[in-house]
């Protein structure tokens, strides 16, 4: 893995398939970062065991030896700042995080959520989604507020959906895309090209060389 100077801390509950992309982009060239920690609440999570087939420092805070969320996430705060982490990036992380972990990183709290914000918030949003019979779905890069779902956004990438799909057949299309932005967003923030401005996030810099721009909005970001 090679060895950069923004510093991830990872939290992740269970299989670890962005995990994979971030490490993959990180491997290739492609970020400029490395992952510092994973801190997961769930013992033997597959992810733990990725983490260290590559010698990646792994962390387990079960959630349940703590009184409540407070005191979970003081203490998830305090391994990502005994790893020095520059960017929490939460990639399938089962809890809900309070202000006492958002205080500490402001602003510097990733997730990934499988819809098109604010459609489709919380579980099964893919299944939700299809139900739903959207023509378009995606997956969704936002900053961590103490709401559900709600921070705000980074980044959205839109997949199709088929009138034949399964909800497995949506969650697998998603899933790649989502492997495909997470690194992407990440990068931003390594670059130092995010300014967030109310729910408003801007991302600063020439796309001229974002080879991954086009997953996102593609057309300019100002109005000719
Ligand atoms: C992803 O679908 C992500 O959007 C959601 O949880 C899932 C995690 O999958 N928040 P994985 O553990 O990265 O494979």
């Amino acid at each position: 893995m090679r060895r950069g100077a923004f510093r991830l801390g990872v939290l992740a509950s269970g299989t670890g398939t962005n995990f994979d992309a971030i490490v993959a982009a990180v491997d290739e060239g492609r970020l400029d970062a490395e992952v510092a920690v994973v801190v997961t609440n769930r013992p033997g999570a597959k992810v733990a065991d990725k983490a260290a087939a590559r010698n990646i420092e792994v962390r387990t805070v079960d959630h349940r030896d703590f009184a409540d969320r407070r005191a979970f996430d003081r203490a998830v705060g305090d391994e990502l700042e005994r790893y020095a982490v520059d960017l929490v990036v939460m990639a399938g992380f089962d809890r809900l995080v309070t202000g006492e972990l958002l205080q500490r990183f402001p602003a510097r709290v990733l997730n990934i959520h499988p819809a098109l914000l604010p459609a489709f918030k919380g579980l099964d949003a893919q299944a939700q989604a299809n139900r739903y019979g959207v023509k378009l779905a995606g997956a969704t890069v936002h900053l961590v507020d103490e709401d559900v779902d709600h921070g705000p956004i980074v980044i959205q990438s839109a997949v199709p959906v088929f009138d034949d799909d399964s909800d497995e057949d949506l969650r697998l299309r998603i899933l790649a895309r989502e492997h495909e932005i997470y690194p992407y967003a990440i990068r931003l923030f390594a670059e130092g090209r995010v300014r967030v401005d109310g729910r408003r996030v801007r991302i600063t810099g020439s796309r001229d060389g974002d080879g991954d721009a086009h997953l996102t909005n593609p057309g300019p970001r100002r109005r000719a």
